[in-house]
């Protein structure tokens, strides 16, 4: 890797990244990031890679979710906690139902910049810049706002580095303890009386107990009293991750150190693109969503471009086709992939491909749609043998109406009650872990694991 240049995307076409027009404030902002300790450190993405290896292979099973985009004005230790503790609760049920390790990743701690489908948005015939996320402008209406500003990257470093301390804190400090998760599993029973769910709640229950009975003492295993807990974004503003990205010192390697994992978004994957040609060059795992536009040809090039030595951990494809629409577009991909013995983890973000407008006017996405788009994702990997590995959501720990749908039924007029997120709508605690239960359920059908069909 002596040819690389972590500079080289800056001859690539500029999308979805905003202009900045003072050069001086935007080169003052990079030099501080560049002397900014990193967030992320070379051997935490390695060993992530190494436990995304065991995903591709069907050794343990990824999940990752948090904010659609993080907010400089919802930030606090509550939200963190709390999404934090529902991914956990998620990843308990999900590891239940695989009996693999659940590798954890939060879309958190960097998740800022977003594209956009129009660069400007026109309300009352009033012209204004789209809003792309708080690291690069602000949500409200008005000229000041909606100026892309270099200063929100330091901001946005400073939240993330605030985010990842707790992060760290809470893995590490007992608050992760298997013993307190039985507990918020018979509380979200009671209160919804789903007898399926009771069911793996009391069989939960039932195997700490035995632990216990047993004298094991999960109480005093390190093991099942910390988590490993990993970050993830888009790498969408290149000028951000550039100067956070740093060379290690020991083999060479250049990591990007914004978060352990980074994506391409569905909008950023020109195989050709600035995008691609940054995430090429650092040794962090990489996600890249595919919607219904990827051909087959590009994925293709992109897989060869993304991960040339083939190296399983490496390549995330994260598929978010839309409910209904995954069986048109699943399958060739997978093809490729097979053709070409390409070592990657399948990820299904059942979130992007969904979203709609209420009757309310609001964004929203039917949890039966998130659901009907797990379920073919399950279903198709089964079909062809190869490996479900994981899943991506847009959720919260906070008790939000975004999403329509699940136990609760939130209807259109309820979505005016919470809604707070500051650019897609995210699943609720509830909903997260409702739909927890129901991967952990595709993932205990005998028909469904991708070893099964595969060895039948
Ligand atoms: C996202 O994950 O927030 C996003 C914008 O996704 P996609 O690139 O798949 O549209
Ligand atoms: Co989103």
């Amino acid at each position: 890797m002596s040819m690389s240049d972590i500079s080289s995307w800056r001859s690539r076409e500029r999308i979805q990244m905003p202009v900045y027009t003072d050069a001086a404030a935007l080169a003052s902002a990079e030099e501080r990031l560049r002397a900014s300790p990193p967030l992320v450190f070379a051997d935490e993405a390695r060993r992530l890679r190494a436990e995304l290896a065991a995903v591709s292979r069907g050794e343990a099973f990824l999940l990752q979710g948090g904010d659609c985009a993080e907010s400089f004005e919802q930030f606090g230790a509550g939200s963190v906690r709390d999404t934090f503790k529902v991914l956990l609760q998620m990843a308990m049920v999900l590891t239940y139902g695989a009996k693999v390790p659940v590798v954890k990743v939060g879309r958190m701690a960097g998740q800022f910049a977003k594209p956009r489908s129009a660069p400007t948005e026109t309300v009352d015939g009033v012209e204004l810049p789209s809003y792309r996320g708080d690291i690069i402008n602000g949500f409200a209406f008005d000229e000041a706002s909606r100026s892309p500003d270099p200063e929100r990257m330091i901001e946005a470093y400073n939240q993330a580095a605030a985010t990842l301390n707790m992060l760290r804190g809470l893995a590490r400090g007992g608050f992760a303890d298997i013993n307190r998760v039985h507990a918020w599993t018979l509380d979200f029973t009671a209160e919804d009386k789903a007898a399926a769910y009771r069911d793996i709640a009391d069989a939960l229950q039932d195997t700490l107990d035995f632990i216990r009975a047993a004298g094991l003492s999960p109480r005093k295993s390190e093991e099942l009293a910390t988590v490993d807990f990993y970050t993830s974004h888009e790498a969408l503003l290149l000028e951000y991750e550039e100067a956070l990205t740093r060379r290690d010192p020991v083999t060479g390697d250049l990591v990007a150190g914004s978060g352990h994992l980074i994506w391409i978004g569905d909008r950023t994957r020109q195989p050709d693109g600035a995008h691609v040609e940054f995430c090429r060059q650092v040794i962090n795992p990489v996600g890249l969503k595919c919607g219904p536009s990827i051909t087959s040809d590009d994925l293709k090039v992109l897989i060869e471009r993304l991960n040339p030595d083939n190296e399983a951990g490496r390549l995330t494809l994260i598929a978010r086709f839309g409910a209904g629409k995954a069986a048109e577009h699943l399958p060739r991909l997978i093809d490729t992939v097979e053709e070409m013995g390409a070592n990657v983890v399948w990820s299904c973000d059942p979130m992007h491909g969904n979203t709609i407008k209420s009757a309310t006017g609001y964004k929203t996405r039917p949890f039966d749609d998130v659901l009907s788009e797990v379920r073919d994702f399950f279903r198709i990997h089964s079909e062809r043998g190869t490996i479900p590995g994981g899943v991506h959501f847009e959720m919260t720990g906070q008790d939000v109406t975004e999403c329509t749908g699940g136990l609760r039924a939130l209807t259109d007029e309820d979505l005016s009650d919470r809604y707070h997120t500051a650019c897609d709508p995210r699943l609720n605690a509830s909903q997260s872990l409702e739909l927890a239960f129901l991967v952990n359920k595709l993932m205990r059908g005998p028909e469904i694991r991708g070893q099964a069909a595969a060895s039948a």
